[in-house]
């Protein structure tokens, strides 16, 4: 399957067939999250994967905020809670030592002053809001690549955001620095839905080559 075709299969999946999720196909999901661009390469996602009966039920019953994610959440073998490390320092200098020596472009391009990558510094004076955005977008795509990498292994996905996030985390026990952004369930489809509507192109773009201005 190339890329386009998994981009044109996944479906965001809402039934599931009761059968496990073999490990190795699991690893290689969790590894298409793990290979994704990030800024300043922080990484900044991690990732809970969640198999037992009774903690699936417990987000189903409590931290679901749609009916329909927490049946999601009872039929899926498998839930995986996307994560975004948002504390201060968000291990930026370590991220960053490491870029810098891969590619040195970077770094020359990266000032430092007092010893210190001015991109550490202004993620330390970022606002916790601001911060958790920025990494939120991050684990996003993260998340994207997973769910691709899923649908070419033949598996169902579904992006979930209408949770409880501090139930969640409390469930999960996640603790602080680091914020639930983002929920898939992950198992064999037991639906094969038609693709749903979207904008045509035109109304998406614009500039000079595509017609009206903005
Ligand atoms: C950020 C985000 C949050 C979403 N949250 C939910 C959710 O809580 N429950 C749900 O059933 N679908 C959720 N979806 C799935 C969307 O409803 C779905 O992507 C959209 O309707 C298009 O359908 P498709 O994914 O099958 O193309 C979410 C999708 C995104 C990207």
């Amino acid at each position: 399957m190339t890329v386009r075709e998994a981009i044109e299969a996944r479906r965001s999946i809402r039934k599931y067939l009761p059968e496990p999720v073999a490990e190795e196909d699991l690893q290689q999901i969790l590894d298409a999250g793990r290979l994704a661009p990030s800024g300043c390469n922080a990484q900044p996602w991690r990732f809970v994967v969640v198999r037992d009966a009774a903690i699936k039920e417990q987000l189903a019953a409590e931290a679901m905020t749609l009916q329909i994610n927490a049946s999601i959440c009872r039929a899926a073998p498998v839930m995986i809670a996307c994560l975004a490390v948002v504390d201060a320092h968000c291990e930026i200098p370590q991220r960053l030592a490491e870029l810098s020596e891969a590619v040195p472009d970077f770094a020359n391009a990266a000032p430092t002053s007092d010893g210190k990558s001015v991109l550490t510094s202004r993620f330390e004076a970022m606002p916790r809001e601001a911060r958790s955005a920025y990494m939120s977008l991050n684990v996003a795509i993260a998340l994207t690549q997973m769910v691709l990498q899923a649908t070419e292994l033949g598996y169902g996905t579904c992006w979930l955001g209408a949770f409880d996030r501090a139930l969640a985390q409390q469930i999960l026990e996640i603790p602080d620095g680091l914020e639930v952004v983002a929920m898939t369930p992950l198992g064999r489809p037991a639906e094969d839905p038609p693709s749903r509507p979207r904008l045509e192109l035109e109304a998406l773009v614009f500039g000079d080559r595509y017609g009206d201005p903005l």
